[in-house]
């Protein structure tokens, strides 16, 4: 374990605020959809009530519920917990019953540059079928899916299709390995895993189906074989397949049986929904549960007031993966349950060159663009001359998620993608908040470049010192939620120990996010990155335990220490530090640093790959023998070694950091 988990001490920098500060234009405020700052008091007044309110006013029930909150069993919430909804219906049918089946709900865009149109009444269509072909192939209410996916309108049917069914999705990210991939099967024990072929990512085809082949062979911890009775198969790619005569199904052959006729039933409101994996600080991903009424609430209540969505003449386009929590709640339910129409493109943003993602924004007319702070970095490195040969007149307002985004890229962002006037909306959450927790509203809030700003309505947040007292204005300490919210993790999978553990062990009742934050003078908050062993590489967790875990699986390495260093445009990148076997003076360095990265990229997935691997001969631990990750972040960051002085061996540090210089 590192010696700065979970502390104040940890934060590496501290964010300032020189008072620049953007008011929401007259015109902007008064067609917004909240524009009263009335909405905060009534919210606080009673959160309750509010969230209630918003559950009852947004969504429809198949049985009202008259239970709001039950938090009798802490940290265990339940909200709306005897009421019944179906949340498939309330992001499809309900808006073809409400006559906007025409509305477009996705303009698809594929790397390649074919596109599709689904509107809702064609999306609705094709998720009661895949509904229905679920059914026969045995996936019931209380089950979990496995979807390995491209990013492809199927993705997204297929998610509804399992909602719609009352079981519960688990998508694992087209990027993680099979390693990564059986892991996770293995935990939801899923029956079906719905994956596709291949898709296109950097102008090739990047098979899926094969990775979904590997992971089923594995033999799990136990050396047993896996749940799966099923791999459905989308044909995207082309590229070559094997199909397992009994286990394996074509997408396309199967759906031609149903047709679209589907009722769908009310399920109760803690019914699950989706579990999804994410990084914590030890090597074992956490399997984040989320269910259905309280989750839905809270995305479709944010959707419409943190992006201002008018959903008859809005175009909105979040550049996430479905993969992740961001693409969950702001391609899937949050957009689809205010009946918004979107954009859903299945690349890279330099594919095939860097105009790609503003070329889109003009063909689609993009009016509300949703992207991280990384991605905004790498456009602003190729040079703003990329996006000004675009019409990107189409915009309106401008959305930030993943990690804090620093003032610069906040500026260029406004300038050059908002031309000098859009709101941008710096949008704090996670995938166990489930939905967005800190965030402006752009027609209330006098927005600052580099700062989250303010909780939402109805959600209570605090910044508490160690002892779990609140900090004063201007002070910076750890971020806590203070009281429970409807979109809030409801367990962790299959570990109930570990959901107290992790979250609630430090302040009680209180929910401890693990990120570091200051309060301003206005009592604004400045994210300040994640006080524990998580690291943020381009807006994606990574654990530097699950990463060491990985390296000292190799065979040539004897201990391993992985630091998230500073990095000018994935904001942090792993390096790592491993100390060979003895015997393995054979390969040299250069090809173990080589060998050492893939084989991280293999067992867990090419976003874990180490930026740096160096190896070294003595790695620097406490007269305990804790290793001084401190330190070894120092090096990698090409900074001033801090204090060594509770080192075994104080000269260790200094070989560590001629290495690193000599490779600079
Ligand atoms: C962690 C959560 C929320 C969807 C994407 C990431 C960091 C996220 C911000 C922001 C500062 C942010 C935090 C958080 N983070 N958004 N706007 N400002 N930090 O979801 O993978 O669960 O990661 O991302 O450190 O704890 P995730």
């Amino acid at each position: 374990m590192s010696d700065d988990h979970g502390t104040i001490e940890s934060l590496s920098s501290l964010a300032h605020d020189d008072g620049e500060s953007y008011p929401p234009s007259a015109e902007f405020r008064e067609q917004a959809n909240q524009r009263s700052p009335e909405v905060y008091l009534r919210a606080a007044a009673d959160p309750e009530a509010y969230w209630a309110e918003q559950a009852q006013n947004r969504l429809t029930w198949k049985k009202p519920f008259t239970e709001i909150l039950d938090w009798t069993n802490p940290p265990f919430a339940k909200w709306f917990a005897d009421g019944e909804l179906n949340v498939a219906e309330n992001c499809l049918d309900r808006h073809v019953a409400n006559g906007l089946g025409d509305r477009v709900a996705i303009h698809f865009e594929g790397e390649p540059g074919d596109t599709r149109t689904l509107t809702y009444a064609e999306l609705t269509h094709e998720v009661k079928r895949a509904a229905n072909m679920l059914t026969s192939l045995g996936v019931t209410a209380g089950d979990r899916v496995a979807i390995y996916m491209p990013m492809i309108p199927e993705t997204v049917i297929s998610m509804l299709a399992v909602a719609r069914l009352g079981a519960a999705h688990s998508v694992v990210f087209g990027g993680f390995s099979a390693e990564s991939l059986r892991a996770r099967i293995d935990d939801v024990e899923a029956e079906l895993v719905i994956t596709a072929d291949g898709g296109y990512r950097k102008g090739r085809v990047s098979p899926l189906k094969p990775v979904v082949d590997q992971a089923l062979e594995l033999d799990d911890a136990d050396g047993k074989p896996s749940t799966v009775k099923h791999v459905l198969v989308v044909k995207r790619g082309g590229n070559d397949i094997e199909m397992t005569e009994g286990r394996d199904l074509w997408w396309h052959e199967e759906i031609t049986s149903y047709d679209g006729e589907h009722t769908p039933k009310g399920f109760p409101a803690e019914n699950p929904l989706f579990i999804l994996y994410t990084s914590g600080t030890t090597g074992k991903p956490k399997g984040i549960l989320h269910t259905s009424g309280g989750y839905l609430t809270q995305a479709t209540t944010t959707f419409s007031d943190v992006f201002d969505i008018k959903p008859e003449s809005d175009v909105f386009w979040c550049t996430a993966d479905v993969g992740w929590v961001t693409g969950h709640s702001y391609i899937v339910y949050g957009p689809l349950s205010n009946g918004a129409t979107q954009v859903m493109y299945e690349g890279t943003p330099d594919t095939p060159d860097w105009g790609r993602w503003w070329q889109i924004i003009e063909k689609y007319k993009v009016s509300i663009f949703y992207t991280a702070p990384t991605a905004i970095r790498s456009c602003m490195k190729v040079g703003r001359q990329v996006p000004e040969q675009y019409d990107l007149s189409s915009l309106r307002l401008l959305g930030s998620v993943g990690e804090p985004i620093n003032p610069e890229a906040w500026r260029w962002y406004r300038d050059v993608i908002g031309a000098g006037k859009t709101p941008i909306v710096d949008t704090w959450w996670q995938t166990e908040t489930g939905a967005m927790m800190v965030a402006p509203l752009p027609g209330l809030t006098s927005l600052k470049p580099g700062s989250s700003q303010i909780a939402q309505p109805g959600i209570s947040i605090a910044v508490v010192d160690d002892d779990g007292n609140p900090v004063e204005n201007g002070q910076g300490g750890l971020l806590v939620v203070e009281r429970p919210w409807p979109a809030m993790v409801r367990n962790v999978w299959g570990d109930p120990q570990r959901f107290i553990d992790t979250y609630w062990d430090k302040f009680g009742d209180k929910y401890f996010a693990g990120d570091g934050a200051r309060l301003d003078e206005d009592g604004d908050i400045w994210f300040l990155g994640r006080v524990d062993d998580v690291m943020n590489v381009s807006g994606h967790r990574l654990s530097t335990t699950e990463i060491e875990s990985a390296l000292v699986g190799h065979h040539a390495v004897a201990e391993a220490a992985v630091v998230g260093a500073d990095d000018e445009t994935t904001g942090q990148a792993v390096v790592a530090f491993v100390i060979l076997k003895s015997q393995q003076h054979l390969i040299t360095e250069a090809e173990a640093e080589q060998e050492l990265r893939a084989h991280v990229a293999s067992h867990i997935g090419a976003i874990a790959r180490p930026r740096n691997v160096y190896v070294v001969n003595e790695l620097p631990k406490t007269r305990s023998g804790k290793i001084m990750r401190r330190l070894l972040k120092d090096a990698a960051e090409g900074r001033k070694i801090g204090d060594t002085t509770t080192l075994a061996d104080t000269m260790v540090m200094q070989l560590i950091s001629d290495r690193v210089v000599a490779e600079r």
